[in-house]
């Protein structure tokens, strides 16, 4: 019932993206390489005015600072420019994410709700992924569904690294066992489109730390709609404010909780050059040129 209103939402906002991308935009900087553009606050502004047309009892929850009605049933987590890094270099892989969670009677502020719509938009592709709780998932509306990979070592994953105090970051680390231990460890620059190629089988896992709601709660729906599984690197229930999250195809969570544990008590950890074999390797290329 609200996909149909927030897929036109959508809509209208990536198109606003397409003509900000070709025109060329200014970049500014929100700290570190965390950068921001007229295209997302534009966007922003774009999301809360239709969304306060459709839905005036909704609260709205925005990357780019709107905080509307955040003591309603209901509220939009609203990322309006997944992957502006992508897009402030022109490279078009970047989506609108919309996630609806409804909130029990008398919650806290801080408190979770559950889940119950989502719609992540790349509208350089025209794709429009789309779930609503109990009813499944979609890309332009045909089913999804998640891969059936069975392990790890057939698996494609993807993660992310965050914009902010990268150097306090292990996940390069993680996406150095995980690159050899798989098909292969992508990192597009999308959170939300990451999650919603898990949901439709074009990824068979996603992890990243310290990602944010709007980021993650329209792709969470997405795959746990799509027949996935999202928890933390523990395997424990994932809440819209963890600092991580792994989702996954539903068959090799599993193995990769095995694989988070071993890997932050420092066991098996795939060694990685020493400095005298660094050293060999420089000698070796001056002695071949
Ligand atoms: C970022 C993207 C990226 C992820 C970063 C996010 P933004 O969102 O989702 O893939 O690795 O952690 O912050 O800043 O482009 O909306
Ligand atoms: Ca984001
Ligand atoms: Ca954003």
């Amino acid at each position: 019932m609200w996909v149909p209103k927030v897929s036109a939402i959508a809509r209208e906002a990536g198109a606003r993206l397409r003509e900000f991308l070709a025109q060329g935009v200014e970049t500014e900087y929100k700290g570190d390489v965390d950068l921001v553009t007229v295209a997302d606050r534009t966007a922003e502004a774009l999301i809360r005015k239709r969304l306060g047309e459709y839905f005036p009892e909704h609260g709205i929850f925005g990357e780019e600072g709107t905080r509307d009605r955040m003591e309603g049933e209901f509220r939009w987590y609203v990322d309006p420019l997944d992957g502006t890094t992508n897009f402030a270099h022109g490279l078009p892989h970047f989506c609108i994410s919309l996630g609806l969670e409804q909130r029990p009677p008398g919650a806290e502020p801080g408190d979770d709700g559950t889940l119950v719509a989502g719609v992540i938009y790349d509208p350089m592709r025209d794709e429009l992924f789309a779930a609503e709780r109990g009813k499944g998932a979609w890309l332009n509306n045909k089913k999804i569904q998640v891969s059936r990979t069975p392990e790890l070592a057939e698996a494609l994953v993807a993660t992310g690294f965050p914009s902010r105090k990268r150097h306090a970051s292990p996940n390069v680390h993680f996406y150095h066992e995980f690159t050899l231990r798989s098909h292969g460890a992508r990192r597009a620059g999308s959170a939300a489109l990451d999650l919603a190629y898990v949901a439709c089988g074009r990824m068979d896992a996603f992890w990243e730390f310290n990602l944010n709601p709007w980021d993650t709660a329209a792709g969470i729906l997405l795959v746990e709609e799509a027949g996935g599984k999202v928890t933390d690197f523990s395997g424990g229930p994932f809440r819209l404010d963890s600092r991580e999250i792994l989702a996954s195809n539903g068959l090799i969570d599993k193995e990769l909780v095995g694989l988070f544990g071993d890997l932050f008590a420092g066991r098996n950890l795939t060694p990685i050059p020493s400095p005298q074999e660094f050293a060999a390797h420089r000698a070796a290329r001056a002695g071949a040129r």
